[in-house]
């Protein structure tokens, strides 16, 4: 440990730091777009279910293996054990797999809140009928964007660059800083335009009753492996970043009620989210199973609807993409400041040279993803766009793998009660039990089944 690892101030500041890392685009484009094509209610039910179970024990047992050993992951897990070294290896690859494509998407958030703001909002809004064939398609003006080669790779440049340039200059304290007034307004941005779609479009009211009435015949497996996948996503959760945090973390903070405290805001957020988007896409496409399955465009197509027709939507769309473009770089400079740190540690390179090196890997794993719906949209892998193929793989696969791995380690290699006794260190640990539970029978038998599903419908052995 030593005295050279800092450590957050105020009790809020833990609290704060880990939430703006997880407030992200996954909490504003991921979540809506999954939430609508996976059933909408069941979806939801099944992703809150998951969060106080699952994503409740794995984030208490990330902080407390992280406050225990003072360590980061890479080291964390080799300092309880040293035949779990691997783990820490495997858990720092999921960032890397992350970062180039969560760039490209920061990027067309920054397209589009330079669109708002330079007075093209109504093109971006505009959606048309396109005869393809004896079928007639709708093509919006963000099919059409994502089409073209140069913009794509442009934006995606322009906003790792943004990111590699604070993480060059440590700028991490005035992160914190921007977070704290920066959620707020989130927030209270989201409430605004999610009433305002709710209360001004036909047919909106629809459109909640799909997002927050569960439908049981939508249920799939699919449905779970999408949430689990979703979950560790948004709460940054299997891949070393909460041990990190954790490892930043006085003794004197309750484990416990930070964790509550993260999951509630990250979960509150995506709600939100979910609630301004699926609505919407339900009352512009008359509940049509197509338009909610879109995927990754969901967020571009249908809120700059949204704006075109609220008075004054322009500003409101322009300081609505400025916060979701904010929150996507707290995220990912605090990825690349993870990667950047596990190469200054691992390969002992300077921080020039290791953003350097950080910043190579991310183009060439970024530029296919920017590339996917234009020159190389015929390049498949397992039927899938790189952007989406990284997604999956990250999300799906890898993810899952090193929460498998980090649960057993911790029922059977360190025990609970090595998790328990240091939440214990402030007071009762109340969901103990819970936690035992989940952590030693469930989450394994759980996961597995979830990772051999995914790994299956990848094959396509199986469709579900
Ligand atoms: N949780 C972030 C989001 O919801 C994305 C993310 C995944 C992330 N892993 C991370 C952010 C690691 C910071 C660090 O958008």
């Amino acid at each position: 440990m030593g005295s050279t690892r800092s450590s957050f101030t105020g009790k809020l500041g833990f609290v704060l730091a880990a939430a703006g890392s997880a407030v992200g685009l996954g909490n504003i484009w991921r979540f809506p777009y999954l939430a609508a094509k996976y059933g909408g209610g069941i979806f939801l039910l099944v992703y809150v279910a998951l969060s106080v179970t699952f994503g409740f024990s794995l984030m208490v047992a990330e902080i407390a293996i992280g406050r225990k050993t003072g360590k980061s992951a890479v080291q964390a897990f080799g300092d309880l054990d040293k035949r779990f070294s691997f783990l820490g290896l495997l858990a720092s690859v999921v960032p890397i797999l992350i970062l180039p494509y969560y760039s490209v998407i920061g990027g067309w958030v920054t397209k589009y809140f330079v669109g708002f703001v330079s007075g093209s909002a109504q093109d971006m809004a505009v959606v048309e009928s396109v005869q393809v064939g004896d079928k007639v398609e709708l093509v919006s003006y963000f099919d059409k964007y994502t089409a073209t080669v140069t913009e794509p790779l442009f934006w995606f440049a322009v906003f790792i660059g943004i990111t590699a340039l604070v993480v060059l200059f440590g700028v991490e304290k005035g992160i914190e800083k921007v977070s704290k007034v920066l959620m707020p307004v989130l927030i209270a941005l989201t409430v605004f335009i999610a009433c305002y779609s709710i209360f001004t479009i036909d047919g909106a009211w629809d459109g909640v009753a799909y997002y927050l009435k569960p439908d049981f015949s939508k249920f799939s497996i699919m449905t779970v492996v999408a949430a689990m996948g979703q979950l560790f996503y948004s709460m940054s959760l299997a891949m070393g970043i909460m041990i990190t945090f954790g490892s930043y973390m006085k003794k004197d903070i309750n484990i416990e009620k930070s964790a509550k405290q993260i999951e509630l805001f990250d979960t509150g957020v995506a709600f939100l989210a979910g609630l301004m988007v699926v609505p919407a896409v339900f009352a512009f496409s008359g509940g049509d199973e197509k338009a909610l399955g879109q995927g990754p465009g969901l967020m571009f197509v249908t809120l700059p609807r949204v704006f075109e027709t609220m008075t004054g939507g322009t500003i409101i769309g322009a300081i609505f993409f400025l916060m979701v473009l904010l929150a996507a770089l707290t995220s990912s400079i605090s990825l690349m400041e993870t990667i950047v740190s596990i190469f200054m540690d691992k390969f002992k390179l300077g921080r020039k040279m290791s953003c350097l090196v950080v910043l190579v890997i991310s183009a060439l794993l970024g530029v296919p993803s920017a590339l996917g719906s234009s020159a190389w949209a015929n390049v498949k892998i397992l039927g899938m766009q790189f952007l989406d193929f990284f997604d999956f793989a990250s999300n799906s696969i890898l993810m899952p793998i090193v929460a498998l791995i980090t649960t057993i380690f911790v029922a059977y290699i360190i025990k609970p009660k090595a998790v328990i006794d240091e939440i214990s260190l402030t007071g009762k640990f109340k969901w103990k039990k819970l936690f035992s539970v989940i952590i030693c029978y469930v989450a394994p038998i759980c996961i597995l089944a979830i990772l051999v599903s995914a790994i299956l419908s990848a094959a396509k052995v199986i469709s579900i």
